[in-house]
């Protein structure tokens, strides 16, 4: 894919994070995800490729906007065919609350390249570059945090995972505290705590738990261009989550339950991932609404193919913006 792309995918993420931000704190997740859909879908239509929502927001009988199989982007037909993963809004409980790490993001593949993944819950392990290969999703918990302590030269009592709250994950803490690794519990957002993964600084060396399954392929796009690792088990729960499984081709337990690895989450290295906070998080700032109609974002980009990862600060004018000035008038948010 085209390199110009990864700075074009920013403007998308900017524009779904400026929209969704004027929402924080409101209590109103319904609405704050439509404006991160209406601002996204406005900024995918200028980009010049021919794009398929395969990760969305549902399918077309229950998402009017960036619904699976929508095209976007107004290429020419049959020219820089890719498939798209989004996720407008990552956290809306966050925003609702204002609470830290709600993220706008977009993963981008060649067509056929991202796990067309059912709208299930997956199990996940992901880890940032030093422990790439050091991963067994089907291995006691215990030794894959020997093995990646080892691959990081620390001590497991050093190691810290990552886990979402949920009581689901209650057998999985203990497993963690008796093999003696430190826990991170994050509310909301797994596609931004399987990302801290690769990133020394954050402090966090592994993620661990059950998490939905659209954002896994997302967080694996961010993952194969850190050089990292990740492995997922899709997770149904429900007859209904079962029959979404069936519908994409999952459909005997073997195929249900096989092991996903990075590769059939994201095929080969041409991927691009684009990030921008909405509310102040651990790798990006939120969106920071300076007055005088300015407002600032960050941003990561990542390019797979070279393994770029890029950090973007922009100070936006948002009376000059014309498609965000659209959707912030719908929202009444000017
Ligand atoms: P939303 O943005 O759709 O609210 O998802 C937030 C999230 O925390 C994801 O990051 C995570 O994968 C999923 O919810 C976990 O689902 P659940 O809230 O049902 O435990």
């Amino acid at each position: 894919m085209d390199r110009d792309l990864a700075m074009e995918l920013v403007r998308v993420t900017e524009t779904a994070a400026l929209a969704a931000a004027g929402y924080m704190g409101r209590g109103d997740k319904i609405g704050a995800d439509q404006a991160a859909v209406d601002g996204m879908r406005k900024a995918f239509s200028s980009l010049s490729i021919c794009g398929t929502v395969v990760i969305g927001e549902g399918e077309l009988d229950e998402a009017p906007m960036l619904y699976i199989g929508e095209k976007v982007g107004c290429g020419e037909a049959g020219i820089r065919e890719v498939d798209i993963a989004v996720d407008p809004l990552e956290g809306t409980t966050l925003i609702a609350k204002g609470l830290p790490n709600a993220i706008a993001v977009v993963a981008m593949a060649p067509k056929g390249c991202l796990l067309h993944a059912p709208d299930t819950y997956m199990n996940k392990i992901a880890v940032g570059p030093k422990a790439k290969g050091r991963i067994d999703i089907k291995a006691p918990i215990s030794q894959n945090l020997t093995a990646v302590a080892e691959a990081l030269n620390k001590n497991i009592g050093d190691l810290t995972v990552i886990v979402q709250d949920r009581p689901r994950h209650d057998d999985i803490i203990r497993q963690i505290r008796e093999a003696g690794a430190r826990i991170k519990l994050f509310s909301d957002g797994d596609v931004a705590a399987a990302i801290a993964t690769g990133f020394e600084d954050t402090g966090v060396d592994i993620l661990l738990g059950v998490g939905g399954a659209p954002e896994g392929v997302i967080a694996a796009a961010a993952l194969k261009a850190m050089g990292g690792d990740m492995q997922g088990i899709l997770q149904p729960m429900s007859p209904e989550e079962f029959e979404r499984c069936r519908q994409l081709g999952f459909k005997t337990d073997e195929e249900i339950y096989k092991v996903l690895t990075l590769d059939d989450l994201v095929k080969g290295t041409d991927c691009l991932f684009a990030a921008t906070g909405i509310t102040q998080g651990d790798l990006l700032k939120g969106v920071v609404h300076k007055g005088n109609g300015m407002a600032e974002t960050h941003s990561v980009v990542m390019r797979g193919e070279t393994g770029t990862i890029r950090f973007v600060t922009a100070i936006h004018r948002l009376d000059k913006t014309n498609i965000l000035q659209e959707v912030l008038k719908k929202h009444r948010l000017v």
